[in-house]
């Protein structure tokens, strides 16, 4: 039971300052608190998302979580080991693109591997599995400019899942897709979640756990196990934790038609709206 309690990932009591003594605004100007004492936890296997007003400090968080950017104070914890330097349980995926135009589809898969000195021909192998596996046998050989955006994002995924992270931080990866590419790709998201990696499927499901930031509470409500809500910045902090109980497996279009949904929504957006209006009014009045 004991190893049940441990996170996959920890954020304790994290605060995030920017600049200050000089080093954004002049000497004068004091630090920026970005997020203040945030308390964040994700267990094995389960799919949190973060929903905040823009600019409140949701990528800053994953920024910490992924171990690019350390906390001003608090502690990161990654399987109950104190998180030094870049969290290599963690896969990423981001909102902008982030193949390599230069590359073919299989090539930016197969890279990470590569980089991790996995031999090529089985790299390749794993590669054109995992192309397969999102819907992208026969493109192997298409530039990322050969390709549409849903594609693109598909590569992606192959390219963050092929090294079977045990940690999927994601940062609004289909918020630039249209809505019924996003919902196909979110359903898609999800399968591949709940199911065990290509050459994995006689093990245990390892139970990948999911940090997912989004602007958007459907998208949040129809992924998660759990919605967790931050305040509007500065000194951003987690305002409350909502859990998600609707069945699985599901289809994210049609989630959005249940009974329970539209009671989570609500009940999720009561809370947030204060927020999202807050965030508004900071931007609109510092712009
Ligand atoms: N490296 C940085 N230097 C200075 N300010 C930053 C830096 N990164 C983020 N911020 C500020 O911290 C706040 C939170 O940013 P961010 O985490 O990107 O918000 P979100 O992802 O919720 O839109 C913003 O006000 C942003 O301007
Ligand atoms: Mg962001």
């Amino acid at each position: 039971m004991a190893a049940q309690a441990i996170a996959a990932l920890d954020l304790q009591h994290i605060t995030c300052a920017f600049g200050g003594n000089g080093t954004r605004r002049g000497s004068a100007a004091p630090a920026y608190v970005a997020v203040k004492d945030v308390d964040l936890a994700v267990a094995p296997g389960e799919f949190v998302s973060v929903v905040g007003p823009t600019g409140c400090g949701k990528s800053t968080l994953l920024n910490v979580g992924a171990g690019l950017l350390a906390p001003s104070s608090g502690r990161v914890e990654v399987f109950g080991e104190p998180l030094a330097g870049i969290n290599r349980r963690a896969g990423y995926m981001f909102q902008s693109e982030s193949l390599m135009p230069w590359k073919t589809a299989l090539a930016n898969v197969v890279a990470g591997l590569v980089f991790r000195d996995v031999a090529r021909p089985e790299a390749e192998r794993k590669a054109c599995a995992w192309l397969e596996r999102v819907g992208l046998a026969g493109f192997e050989d298409r530039y990322p400019h050969q390709l549409s955006g849903g594609m693109r994002k598909r590569v992606a995924m192959a390219q963050t899942l092929i090294l079977d992270p045990d940690i999927i931080l994601m940062d609004e990866p289909f918020s630039a897709l249209d809505i019924q590419t996003r919902q196909l790709m979110e359903n898609e998201l999800l399968a591949l979640w709940a199911e065990p990696a290509p050459g994995k499927e006689g093990a245990p499901r390892a139970g990948r756990a999911v940090l997912f930031i989004t602007h958007d509470l459907d998208e949040a409500i129809s992924l998660s196990d759990r919605v967790v809500v931050l305040s509007a910045g500065p000194a951003t902090h987690a305002m409350g934790s909502f859990a998600v109980d609707l069945p699985r497996p599901r289809n994210v279009a049609e989630i959005r038609n249940q009974e329970r949904f539209t009671e989570l929504r609500a009940q999720i957006w009561a809370v947030l709206r204060d927020e999202v209006l807050k965030g508004y009014d900071r931007q609109r009045r510092a712009a």
